[in-house]
Formats: structure tokens, C-alpha cells, sequence
């Protein structure tokens, strides 16, 4: 265990951002992470956080150095805690790679993340996202997690419950924000699969693929397909994925803007709102395909803001802020950033 200074942490984000940290370590215990923090500067709820906990960096954008320690999360392991007729109960370290997680479940007949496949990052962000795609959140296959309290030292247990989970949203991303590193995820899947191929192009793919019978490898390929042919690979274009949420406006609302925008696409939520696609009205505002020096909004999907070498995180978040304030002008919806700003 060595705190390393003065670290570039160019290599440990997607969007590729060339930023320093005043001081850098991993950790690979619970133990370890407890010494680590004996070295961080006192936080205060008042006081800026001088700790930053870094998964796989795939929903952060650097717009500065950072002037404290980035701890990054390497808690590693996978074990299936217990079982009843109907589900397994599988606990993973925050550190392990999501879709290698999800490729062991699919491996051992555990269903319920397939839809989840490929998505970038570590099992510890997970619940603090509630990442979802293809019809699934985390809140769906969620049991329980492990948080260390960063002032406490105390590991604290968090039930389904607790978490409060929403679209992109828990405990530890609002009123916990900078106040626990989760440590341990347990999650529920099902001995029994419950097919979900009603989002999007998944149906389609899955006939393309000549899938003869549903089957979670299938539908995780279909998810691997459709996602590769949208979505930049950060290993080529620096990106972290959408940047913004889908915005959820008032049906009435919704029912006017459509008059006046017929193509507009928007889905009817339980709670009588409207969740309107984003990267629609991103595109209409003329944005899909810029480019401002090597910031730029992809070429395939308007809702990922796109690093294509040397942008400083500054830029990517002023092209944000110009996409903002067009959308807005446009359609009169505010739209929120999903990414992490550091
Ligand atoms: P990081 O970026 O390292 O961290 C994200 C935030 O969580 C930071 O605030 C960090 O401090 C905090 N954090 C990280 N680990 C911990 C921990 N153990 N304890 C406490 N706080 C922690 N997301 C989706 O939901 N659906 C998608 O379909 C999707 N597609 C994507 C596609 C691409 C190409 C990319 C690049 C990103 C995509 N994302 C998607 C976003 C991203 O993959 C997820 O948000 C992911 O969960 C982030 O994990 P991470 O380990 O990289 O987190
Ligand atoms: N669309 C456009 N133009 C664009 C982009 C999208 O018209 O440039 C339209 C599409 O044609 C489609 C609709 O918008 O009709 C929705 O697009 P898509 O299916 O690509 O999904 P999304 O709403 O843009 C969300 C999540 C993704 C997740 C996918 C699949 C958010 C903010 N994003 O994207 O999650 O993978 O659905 O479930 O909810 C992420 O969170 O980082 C992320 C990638």
C-alpha cells in the first residue's frame, strides 16, 4: 500500500482527461482503505472533500486538478453467499469489473443483469447510479451493500431501502454524497429467468442473431450488439457514456411540445409525467456530430459528449453548458447532467 504524489490520472477516466491528483492509492482491503484514510486531511460536511473514491473512472468528468487523495477502489471478489428456491444471493467486491460480474453470473445460470451487459465500470458504482439499461436498474436485482463511513471508520449496512433509489439516483450521489465508500454489493438474481426483451431494438437484434430460443447469453449478446454499434468504445473516444439524463416533464407539457414538434419522442411514466429522449432534442438543436477543437458531441449518439484526444475536462463541460442553454432555448426543458463533475 503506497500513496503515491502527484499522479496523473489521465489513464484511470474515460473521457481521458489529463488532470493531476495531489495523492493517489489503492486499496485492496477494507483494512487498507481504513490506514489510507488516516492520511487524508479531517472532512467536515462545510469543507470541500479532500477524497475522492475512483472505480473504473466511467462517470467522471475532471474539469481541474485535485488537491487531496483519490483512493482507488480495488476490492476484489466474487462469492455466492446463500440461496433459496428461487434466487442466489451473490456478493462482489466493489472493485470488480462490472460486466466481468455480470459475465459470471450469465456463466453460473444467474439471471437478472444480462440486460446490464457491457456497461463500463466497477460493481461499487453500481448502486451509487442505480445504472440501468435495457428495461433493468440495479434497484431490480439489489439485495444489500457494505459502506465504510469516510469520518466514522465504521462499516455500515445498507438494505434495498436504504439506498432510495431513482433514475440515476441513490442516497450516496444526493444526502451521502462524499460520506461512504461502498465496499461490498450483494445482489439478488434469479435461478429462474425472467426475460425482459421489450426495450428497444433487443427483440430485433435477437432475430437478426437467428436466436433460436430466449436464453440470457442471447439476450447479452443482443444488449453487446446494439450497444456496440451506437455507443464509442472509451478506449478509442474518450467518453462517459450519456452526459445527460432524459429529462421528465409534466404529459402537459409533453402534449404541447408535441404539437409544435411532432417527431418528438417521449415515454409516459407511472407517475403521469413524460420521460423525453434526450439525445432527440439534442440532435434537433443541431448538435450530433460537433466538434470544437477535440471536445465534440458523437457522431452517433447526441447524448455522449466526446473527448477525441487532448480536450481538457473545461472544454467538455463548457460544450455541455452551450448544449444546455440551446436545449433549453429550443424546447424550454432544463436538462441535467448525469456524469459526475470534479
Ligand atoms: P466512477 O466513474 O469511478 O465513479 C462514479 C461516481 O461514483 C464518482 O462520484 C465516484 O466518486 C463514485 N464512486 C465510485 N465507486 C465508489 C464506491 N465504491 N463508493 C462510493 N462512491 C463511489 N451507465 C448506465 O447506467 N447505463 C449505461 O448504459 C451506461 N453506459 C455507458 C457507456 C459508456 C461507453 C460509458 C463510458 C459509460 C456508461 N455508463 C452507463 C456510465 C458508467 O459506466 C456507470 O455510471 C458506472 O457505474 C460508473 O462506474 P465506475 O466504477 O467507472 O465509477
Ligand atoms: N435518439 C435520437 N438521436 C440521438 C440519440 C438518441 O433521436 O442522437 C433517440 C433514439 O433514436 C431513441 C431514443 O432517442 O428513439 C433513445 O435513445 P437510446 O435508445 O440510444 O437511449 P438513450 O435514452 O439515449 C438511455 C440511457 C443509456 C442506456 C440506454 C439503453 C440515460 C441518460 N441513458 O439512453 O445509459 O444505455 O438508454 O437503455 O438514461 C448512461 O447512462 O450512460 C447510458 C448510456
Amino acid at each position: 500500500m503506497e500513496v503515491q504524489e502527484n499522479i496523473s490520472l489521465k489513464s484511470f477516466n474515460t473521457f481521458g482527461i489529463d488532470v493531476r491528483a495531489k495523492q493517489f492509492a489503492r486499496f485492496n482491503t477494507v483494512d487498507e482503505l481504513h490506514q489510507l484514510l488516516e492520511f487524508s486531511q479531517p472532512q467536515t460536511s462545510n469543507s470541500k472533500p479532500q477524497t475522492l473514491i475512483l472505480g473504473g473512472g466511467s462517470n467522471i468528468l475532471f474539469t481541474k486538478d485535485f488537491d487531496g487523495l483519490v483512493l482507488k477502489n480495488e476490492l476484489l471478489g466474487i462469492k455466492e453467499i446463500k440461496e433459496d428456491e428461487h434466487h442466489v444471493y451473490v456478493q462482489a467486491g466493489a472493485g470488480v469489473n462490472w460486466h466481468h460480474f455480470v459475465r459470471h453470473c450469465i456463466h453460473n445460470g444467474w439471471a437478472g443483469v444480462e440486460n446490464l451487459s457491457l456497461i463500463p465500470g466497477n460493481v461499487g458504482a453500481s448502486p451509487m447510479q442505480n445504472i440501468g439499461a435495457y428495461g433493468v436498474e440495479i434497484k431490480d436485482v439489489f439485495f444489500s451493500l457494505e459502506a465504510f463511513h469516510l469520518h466514522d471508520k465504521k462499516t455500515v449496512h445498507f438494505s434495498l431501502n436504504d439506498c432510495e433509489f431513482g433514475y440515476r439516483e441513490s442516497v450516496f450521489k444526493k444526502k451521502f454524497r462524499n460520506e461512504f465508500v461502498i465496499t461490498h454489493v450483494t445482489y439478488r438474481l434469479n435461478r429462474i429467468p425472467e426475460y425482459n426483451t421489450s426495450y428497444g431494438a433487443i427483440q430485433q437484434e435477437l432475430e437478426q442473431m437467428g436466436a433460436k430460443e430466449l436464453s440470457i447469453q442471447a439476450i447479452s449478446q443482443a444488449v453487446i450488439n446494439i450497444r456496440s454499434s451506437k455507443l464509442p468504445d472509451p478506449a478509442i473516444i474518450g467518453n462517459a457514456g450519456s452526459f445527460f439524463k432524459n429529462p421528465e416533464i409534466p404529459s402537459s407539457q409533453y402534449s404541447m411540445l408535441r404539437s409544435q414538434f411532432p417527431g418528438i419522442i417521449g415515454y409516459p411514466l407511472p407517475n403521469g409525467h413524460v420521460k423525453l429522449a434526450a439525445g432527440w432534442l439534442i440532435e434537433q438543436a443541431g448538435w450530433k456530430g460537433f466538434r470544437k477543437g477535440d471536445a465534440g458531441c458523437h457522431t452517433k449518439q447526441a447524448l455522449v459528449l466526446v473527448n477525441y484526444g487532448q480536450a481538457t475536462g473545461r472544454e467538455i463541460y463548457d460544450l455541455s453548458e452551450e448544449i444546455l442553454r440551446s436545449v433549453k432555448k429550443k424546447f424550454g426543458v432544463g436538462l441535467e447532467r448525469e456524469v459526475n463533475i470534479v
